[in-house]
């Protein structure tokens, strides 16, 4: 019985952590109940059904929307997507009524009218069985990403989520399998790629030759404005994933557009990984101190939490390595970076700094024209919209505009249900990696191999880019 546990905690990735199995965590879905992580990872699945990547679903004239959680990110969507020609929202839905009906309030006096659903857990499947709605739009917590989406396909819609899309591995399997049994996209809302396409457009180009190395992160102090803030998040649900979890828990940022640039899952991929965390210097902390004054705070004082920074390498198939970082409760300045090093030239983003390889940087004004020479055709046409859209800088609305206008053409995405699941697998594979000593862990193939001959997505426009924009 005894040794049966101590695998349960190792594979599952919680032995460095308290199992926080009662009161307000009871019924908290735990990312890593996978007792049979291994099982998931080599289990070697029957032939893929269908090839999703670079399929393109029957076009739509018009792209009818329903959103769930319109919490912080959901509202953010909705502002940008009613400014999409072509795009109607049909229904809305969030736990909390207030929140529902204060998105329902905001669009008085625009053409939209949606249905309101409120007031239980599931009043989310009820927007999903409309049969007037193409796309749901999922900005609800973690752990609701995939049961939601999965929902959501299987009753005719696309799904567009939130990022990661799956905390366990047996949710990115879930998600393949449904995507391609039914049809349905299953995109999920990486938006952090729209800040480098044109570093995707170098690469393509051949201006880093071959690309030898990957960096990028996603360094963002959550402590006070938002893990340890009762008005932020629902529930407390991000620091219930702090206190239950020990990982990179948000991967997708940094991992996404480097995925983009070495052309993972369309000629190259991922192949193996090691992750390495430190202990919790501050959470476990202030979790004390603010219960100290406030009985809220009591059962968060008695978590173990997830170390402060996690360095995760990942080993790509054709030999090339990503670094990724993660830290979102030190005192660590704001920095969601990117670095690409090829056997030609390197460049940074954030600041934005490039290299022809020689040994320092280029100019301010080389770095201009060299960005203006790559530029690809969907930031020239609606680049500076979106900056004016806003949202990071304008990459949420590059992003909303995009996956709105393919559907109108229909054009394939730019990501497909095997980025979803790719990306978001590195979570909880940290975590194993984490748990054992950082034993390197295989990264599965969602593609069943396909990877090998799927091509690189479009970013030319030459098929799409015709849908207005109204600002
Ligand atoms: N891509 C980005 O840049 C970015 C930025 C912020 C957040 N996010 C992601 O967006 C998601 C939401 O984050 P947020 O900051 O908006 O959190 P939030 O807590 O502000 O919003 C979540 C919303 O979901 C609602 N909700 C909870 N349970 C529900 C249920 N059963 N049915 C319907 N609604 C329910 C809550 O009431 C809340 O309004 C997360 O996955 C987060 O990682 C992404």
């Amino acid at each position: 019985m005894k040794s049966n546990r101590r695998n349960f905690l190792k594979l599952s990735g919680l032995s460095g952590l308290s199992i926080a199995g009662g009161g307000i965590f009871k019924n908290f879905s735990q990312a890593n109940k996978e007792e049979n992580m291994l099982k998931m990872l080599y289990r070697k699945p029957p032939m893929q059904r269908f090839n999703m990547c670079g399929y393109a679903a029957p076009k739509l004239d018009v792209v009818r929307i329903g959103i769930i959680g319109l919490g912080e990110r959901g509202f953010g969507h909705l502002n940008g997507l009613i400014k999409i020609e072509g795009v109607e929202i049909k229904a809305l839905c969030d736990i909390r009524p207030e929140f529902a009906n204060k998105a329902k309030k905001s669009l008085e006096g625009t053409a939209h009218n949606p249905k309101v659903y409120s007031g239980d857990q599931e009043s989310w499947k009820k927007l999903c069985d409309h049969n007037d709605i193409d796309v749901v739009y999922i900005a609800t917590p973690w752990d609701m990403h995939t049961p939601m989406a999965i929902y959501a396909m299987e009753h005719d819609k696309h799904a567009c989520v939130e990022v990661p899309a799956a905390i366990t591995i047996e949710e990115c399997w879930k998600l393949v399998e449904t995507s391609e049994r039914t049809r349905k996209y299953c995109r999920m809302l990486e938006n952090a790629c729209y800040g480098s396409l044109v570093t995707v457009n170098m690469a393509r180009q051949g201006f880093f030759g071959e690309i030898v190395h990957g960096e990028g992160g996603y360094i963002h102090n959550l402590v006070a404005r938002y893990l340890f803030n009762k008005n932020q998040y629902w529930d407390m649900w991000r620091l219930k994933q702090n206190a239950m979890r020990n990982g990179d828990l948000y991967p997708t940022h940094g991992l996404g557009p480097l995925c983009q640039i070495m052309d993972i899952n369309r000629g190259n991929n991922l192949d193996y990984m090691v992750s390495m965390s430190t202990d919790d210097f501050t959470l476990g902390a202030k979790a004390k101190e603010l219960a100290s004054k406030d009985d809220f705070f009591k059962p968060y004082a008695d978590q173990t939490y997830g170390g402060n920074m996690t360095t995760s390498i990942i080993r790509t198939k054709k030999g090339q390595t990503i670094k990724l970082g993660h830290d979102t409760s030190s005192p660590n300045i704001h920095s969601a970076w990117h670095k690409i090093v090829g056997s030609k030239g390197t460049k940074f983003e954030s600041p934005r700094q490039i290299s022809n390889g020689g040994e320092s940087w280029l100019s301010e004004q080389e770095v201009i024209s060299l960005e203006k020479k790559y530029e690809p055709a969907i930031i020239t046409k609606v680049g500076e919209l979106a900056r004016k859209a806003g949202g990071h800088g304008g990459i949420d609305f590059l992003q909303n505009w995009f996956l709105v206008d393919s559907l109108r053409n229909g054009l394939p995405f730019d990501q497909d249900v095997y980025d979803a699941a790719l990306w978001s697998s590195i979570a909880p594979l940290s975590e194993w990696s984490i748990a054992n000593y950082s034993s390197s862990i295989k990264v599965p193939d969602f593609t069943y191999g396909s990877w090998i001959t799927n091509k690189p997505f479009d970013i030319s426009l030459e098929k799409g880019g015709n849908t207005n924009i109204k600002i």
